[in-house]
């Protein structure tokens, strides 16, 4: 990947085994380092955390632009933001960089990884191929802004508990495209290769897709659907 997130560094207890703390311990210490964004646990502590998360972005009040920029408004996870980018700014350096909204990952660049995926007026895209101009009034959500008060979403507790995800660099994507996916009425919630197809367009290295698939359908049961 190409992005400047890494992975967690690996815990390993002296003799090159990795014990199941090991692993949680990392597993910990990564979700924190991404600020809780992509999945945590059912724990009010986690929980509390994903939100701190949302909280600490103020809203942004650029002045007038400067020659070259363009201002724009964009409402992000539900606060309005007026900022000025250059023509050609990127929507997901704009999260990351002005906003400080770095759940949203960047791993390919080139549009075929799907870890850079946010949800713009209620749709799934990747950022990394979006202008940020384009989306002057828009709404945009983040994986910030998928919990809400103390409570997880529903897909975030059942990537959890489904253990979806390994080094979690994908997982932020990949849970913004699965709520999509969970609101799409089209795609049969027990139709394992119709989601597998829906999803496709999200890489996971780590090769987490049965357990991922598994997440979305426990999440759909969840919410109340059949499956
Ligand atoms: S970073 Fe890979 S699709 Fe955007
Ligand atoms: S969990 Fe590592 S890339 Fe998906």
């Amino acid at each position: 990947m190409s992005g400047k997130d890494s992975n967690p560094p690996g815990e390993e207890q002296g003799n090159g085994v990795r014990t199941y703390d090991a692993f949680l311990s990392s597993r910990r210490t990564f979700l924190k380092s991404i600020g809780a964004t992509g999945v945590a646990a059912t724990t009010p502590t986690w929980a509390s955390m994903a939100q701190d998360g949302a909280d600490q972005i103020e809203a942004q009040q650029d002045g007038a632009p400067a020659e070259g920029e363009r201002q724009i408004k964009l409402t992000v996870n539900g606060q309005t933001h007026t900022l000025n980018v250059a023509p050609n700014a990127i929507l997901l350096d704009v999260m990351r960089e002005r906003l400080a909204l770095t759940g949203t990952k960047k791993g390919c660049d080139l549009g075929q990884c799907g870890a850079c995926t946010l949800h713009v007026n209620g749709t799934a895209v990747n950022s990394c191929l979006s202008l940020a101009v384009a989306h002057d009034g828009d709404e945009i959500t983040t994986i910030e802004g998928v919990a809400e008060n103390d409570q997880l979403h529903a897909l975030q507790e059942a990537f959890w508990e489904e253990d979806a995800y390994q080094c979690g660099y994908c997982t932020s994507g990949q849970i913004m495209s699965a709520l999509n996916v969970l609101e799409d009425e089209r795609i049969p919630k027990d139709d394992n290769a119709a989601i597998r197809e829906a999803m496709s367009g999200n890489i996971c290295r780590c090769g987490a897709y049965s357990n991922i698939l598994a997440a979305i359908q426990s999440a759909h049961r969840k919410l109340g659907g059949i499956s």
